[in-house]
């Protein structure tokens, strides 16, 4: 077979830009065996070149200036490693107007901005792949896209931020307070400095819209999503869990109702005889239910220069192929459709278990009250817990566990409690599984 050339340009070259040369410059025998194509890193856009980096780059055309790169014809792939919204969204459009592919691991521009990037690429037919995007290492777009392709995706749960899943690993194991473990997190290198897109779920919500627009062959709006963090979790609710039988993870949901999609960003109670219970430190895991396949798991390092590097090389390989079949159809557009809008159903209409924790007055009649509450709106209990130990200010802590209810009549009945007079404003609610 004759040998076909490819060149590849990186924009960015931090942590993950770093992974992605050093995969071309050192396994290059390796992707020819296996593709037929001979990839060459041609050139990298970057800002600062003072920056020590352990790479040879002696035949790479090492420039600042991302226009240049855009321009140059001989380029045929893109790598957008910079991150963020901004220039990252008009590098990238320009590049699908120039007609040359783009691979990112850009998640935040891909849930938010994604619709409009597809549509450039779809004009210009050219393509725009993302794996990397998702679960770091974890080939899970692939996996839905291709491996599952013959299935409709019933449900998605998943472990997708890495540093949550660090915290609360850290907060079981070893009995840390939020803020103790994140400390820890960001001491490891496990924790940006700005923690709050990760700890609020924003970066998970991010994952699951590219996840369900996928699975929905269509384009999920983010900001249809209910999301929450994990910041309001404490010790005691950890221990309150354990002897429930439950780990607290912070999940991402994706369960096929009748009139769209049911997404939700939150901490859950996992039992813990789920696999998903078992997913620790800083890895991530998407539990997929495929209506032939039935449910299976994927599972591996979420983030990384190393593993996000490898899916972004498989992108590159993707696109390589189909540059050489010269097929011209961009089957990222095909499986993530731009003009396809999924309808989202609103949280109200969710039912769910929920584990309830306030902390009150240690006073009689309380937990009746409560509880009137609760079932005036429909609500019935199924465990309850009252530690006779007194916390600060002589409040002591209520744990109820209850069957399935609706979020709207939980809201409703939240709303009531709160405004008793021996109930501490901190309460908690977090879902079941
Ligand atoms: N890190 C991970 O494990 C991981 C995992 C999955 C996905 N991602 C995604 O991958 C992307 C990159 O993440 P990262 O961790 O590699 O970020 P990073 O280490 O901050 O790297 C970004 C690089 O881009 C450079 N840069 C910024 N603006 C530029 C511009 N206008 N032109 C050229 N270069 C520019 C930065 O230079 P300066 O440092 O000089 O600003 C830096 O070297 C993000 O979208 C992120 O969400 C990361």
């Amino acid at each position: 077979m004759q040998d076909h050339h490819v060149n590849v340009g990186i924009l960015g070259l931090g942590t993950v830009g770093t992974g992605v040369a050093r995969i071309l410059l050192t396994q290059q025998d390796l992707l020819r065996t296996r593709s037929a194509l001979t990839f060459t890193l041609h050139t990298i856009v970057e800002l600062n070149w003072d920056k020590e980096r352990d790479l040879d780059l002696s035949g790479v055309e090492c420039i600042t200036d991302a226009q240049k790169m855009l321009e140059n014809p001989e380029i045929d792939i893109i790598v957008e490693t910079i991150g963020g919204y901004e220039p990252a969204f008009t590098f990238i459009a320009t590049a699908l107007r120039n007609r040359k592919h783009v691979v990112t691991a850009n998640k935040a521009l891909i849930a938010t901005r994604g619709r409009e990037l597809f549509q450039i690429a779809k004009e210009n037919g050219v393509d725009l792949l993302f794996e990397a995007s998702v679960g770091g290492g974890i080939p899970i777009i692939k996996g839905l896209r291709e491996g599952l392709v013959a299935n409709q995706i019933e449900r998605v749960y998943g472990i997708l931020n890495g540093t949550s899943n660090y915290i609360l690993t850290r907060m079981h194991q070893e009995e840390l307070e939020f803020g103790q473990a994140l400390a820890e997190a960001q001491a490891k290198g496990f924790a940006e400095a700005d923690p709050t897109l990760d700890v609020s779920g924003g970066d998970a919500a991010h994952k699951l819209t590219i996840l369900a627009s996928i699975a929905a062959s269509g384009f999920v709006n983010y900001q249809d999503l209910y999301i929450e963090g994990i910041q309001n979790i404490t010790k005691l609710d950890i221990n309150f869990a354990k002897s429930f039988g439950y780990t607290i993870k912070l999940l991402a949901v994706m369960r096929r109702m009748e009139n769209g999609l049911d997404l939700r960003v939150h901490p859950t109670l996992v039992p813990n005889n789920h696999l998903l219970a078992a997913v620790n430190n800083e890895l991530n895991a998407v539990f997929v239910k495929g209506d032939f396949v039935g449910n299976t798991m994927f599972y591996g390092p979420g983030a990384g220069e190393r593993p996000t590097a490898s899916s972004i090389v498989s992108d590159i390989v993707d696109l390589s192929r189909d540059l050489l079949l010269k097929e011209g159809e961009q089957f990222s557009c095909r499986t993530l459709n731009p003009e396809q809008g999924i309808p989202v159903v609103p949280v109200e209409q969710i039912r769910n278990r929920f584990y309830l924790r306030f902390f009150t007055l240690d006073a009689p009649g309380i937990l009746s009250k409560i509880s009137g509450v609760l079932a005036q709106n429909g609500i019935s209990i199924s465990s309850m817990v009252q530690l006779e130990t007194h916390g600060k200010d002589n409040y002591v802590p209520i744990v109820l566990l209850t069957h399935e209810a609706s979020e709207q009549a939980m809201k409703q009945a939240l709303d009531a409690i709160g405004k008793f007079d021996f109930i501490q404003e901190n309460y908690l609610r977090i879902r079941l599984f």
